[in-house]
């Protein structure tokens, strides 16, 4: 069995001294639940207070970062490294996230490299993939998909492969309010599971945990977490208020 994960992905959202409030309320208010990993993922400029209160509270919750540069350290002004990440605790780390494709531009090549460098400083991976309304519309979600997994994959190895995290994130559905319903979240995870089957063999990717984000909300998460290969979610808006993203976890718990 496959332990399901609830990642909050804050993007560029709160100050470093809300940051410390959301954590401190989240930890309390998730403290003894079992059956599920949960991370947060606040802006870099918060990991180092959010993770020595995350210790200091004796708290489960793993960090997360949002992005990494792939190269461990070197004149790249503004970037930070695998190595920064690492020696703050941080556990997982977002890449390929469809608004630093859409926005800034980032390619699969940039992407894969990223997964690469995440996984050299013994860290996992979070890889997003999803497809625009547009290409969903003419039929070509799975093909879109299919393509980003070869390609943001390509340098993992076979050994590797069971600890990767996926989130299929239709563009569509996030920051939205539309959500892709159960059945077309668990065709795609169920077809991202298949996909991971034919590169890395069928029992490596058992314990791989295919997760569903585009507007997940308390209401909405027990009926997308009930689907056999929804692993968990990536939270966008709703892990902003401790409240609303406790109750997807204990949906997913
Ligand atoms: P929302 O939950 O706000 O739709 O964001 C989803 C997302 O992009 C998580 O990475």
């Amino acid at each position: 069995m496959r332990t399901p994960l609830v990642a909050g992905n804050w993007k560029m959202y709160k100050t470093n001294q809300e940051a410390v409030e959301l954590v401190s309320g989240l930890a309390s208010l998730l403290k003894g639940l079992g059956g599920v990993e949960v991370a947060v993922c606040p802006p870099f400029t918060s990991l180092a207070d959010v993770s020595r209160l995350l210790e200091e509270l004796g708290s489960s919750v793993a960090l997360g970062a949002q992005n990494v540069y792939p190269r461990s350290e070197g004149a790249f002004t503004g970037e930070i490294s695998p190595p920064m990440l690492k020696a703050l605790g941080v556990k997982y780390v977002i890449v390929g996230h469809s608004e630093r494709r859409e926005i800034l531009g980032e390619k699969d090549d940039f992407v894969a490299a990223k997964v690469r460098a995440v996984l050299d400083e013994g860290m996992t991976p979070i890889l997003c993939v999803g497809e625009t309304l547009e290409e969903r519309e003419a039929g070509g979600a799975l093909g879109k998909v299919e393509g980003q997994l070869d390609a943001d994959l390509a340098n993992v190895k076979l050994e590797e492969a069971s600890a990767l995290v996926v989130a299929y994130e239709p563009i569509w559905a996030i920051g939205t309010g539309k959500t892709a319903t159960p059945a077309d979240a668990q065709e795609m995870n169920s077809f991202i599971r298949r996909r991971l089957a034919a590169m890395f063999g069928e029992s490596t990717v058992e314990s791989v945990r295919v997760l569903y984000g585009g507007s997940v909300k308390p209401d909405n998460a027990a009926e997308l977490m009930a689907m056999p290969d929804i692993d968990g979610a990536l939270v966008g808006g709703a892990s902003l208020k401790a409240e609303d993203f406790a109750a997807i976890v204990r949906a997913a718990s």
